[in-house]
């Protein structure tokens, strides 16, 4: 539930930890500027490492900026004075540091960070758009949102949407178990592949059932379900797995009092009695 960073690139390009730039993630940012238009494709094809890269684009850029900047028009930059924007801008280019007013994101490497917003690309996300995303849900059942369902519910949902795939009651369908192998240790699971991990065995969180059913399933249409659907489809499968009982509502109070038989055999990264709602 942590709110995303807001972020001016894609962080799969830029990893965590990562503290200088990275080849691949260059090679996407030359692109990008490439195909805004913002600098001519690079002559060469010789492979540069990493050190010449950086060298390389930081003066590309520079370049870039500063006839970019000599061209503004007034209406652009009404805020900032031409002396502020021209020595705020060419300053830092090859520094990590932030641009001003922007949080700190660790997911992002300084150059990329400190350069996007100095290029006038994208836009920072909204908050419906960050919304949106922020979808997931913590073992103690921080992040489920309003909403209800029943087993009975639960059962027309898994009719309709699941039973194509993951078979009557949640087994022997063409698609993972959802169900059974009641008891099983993850010793005998390790040992013996053949028999069925299902939630009923192996999840360790009611809650986790509700994020990946909300966030991926059914498989072909992953999203398309309402939040008393989702809340209904987890009653029906903590149902067939024997945790709870068939005229029990699950919702935002009750899922994450469900305690797995798995939960003992992992170790939380999330303290359950940390949590504060
Ligand atoms: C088109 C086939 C299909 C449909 C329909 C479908 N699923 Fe799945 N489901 C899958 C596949 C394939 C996986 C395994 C995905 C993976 O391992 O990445 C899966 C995995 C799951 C898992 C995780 C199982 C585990 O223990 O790892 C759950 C829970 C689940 N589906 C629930 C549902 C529910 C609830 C519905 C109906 C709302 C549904 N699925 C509909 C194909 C489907």
């Amino acid at each position: 539930m942590e709110r995303p960073t807001r972020t001016w690139s894609c962080p799969r390009f830029f990893p965590q930890g990562s503290s200088r730039i990275h080849t691949p993630g260059m090679t996407i940012l030359a692109l990008t500027l490439t195909l805004a238009g913002a600098i001519a494709p690079p002559a060469t094809a010789a492979p540069l490492d990493s050190a010449q890269a950086t060298a390389q684009v930081t003066t590309q850029i520079r370049t870039q900026i500063t006839a970019q900047v000599a061209t503004q028009t007034a209406s652009q930059v009404t805020t900032q004075t031409t002396s502020q924007r021209q020595s705020s801008t060419l300053s830092t280019i090859p520094t990590t540091s932030p641009p001003s007013g922007s949080t700190p994101s660790s997911t992002l490497n300084g150059a990329p960070k400190a350069l996007a917003p100095r290029l006038f690309l994208g836009s920072p996300a909204s908050d419906a758009t960050i919304q949106a995303l922020d979808i997931d849900i913590l073992p103690d059942g921080r992040g489920l949102p309003p909403g209800d369902g029943t087993v009975n519910e639960g059962l027309q949902v898994y009719n309709d949407q699941c039973v194509s795939c993951h078979g009557e009651g949640g087994q022997n369908g063409a698609q993972p178990p959802l169900a059974g192998g009641l008891g099983l240790t993850p010793a005998q699971l390790t040992l013996d592949p053949t028999l069925p991990k299902t939630i009923g065995n192996y999840w360790a969180y009611a809650t986790t059932v509700f994020d990946y059913i909300r966030r991926a399933m059914p498989l072909n249409r992953p999203g398309s379900l309402s939040n008393d659907e989702v809340y209904a489809v987890t009653a029906y499968l903590l149902y067939l797995n024997q945790l709870i009982s068939s005229d029990q509502t699950i919702n935002a109070q009750s899922l994450p009092a469900v305690v797995m038989p798995a939960q003992q055999y992992y170790r939380s990264a999330y303290p359950m009695e940390a949590a504060s709602p």
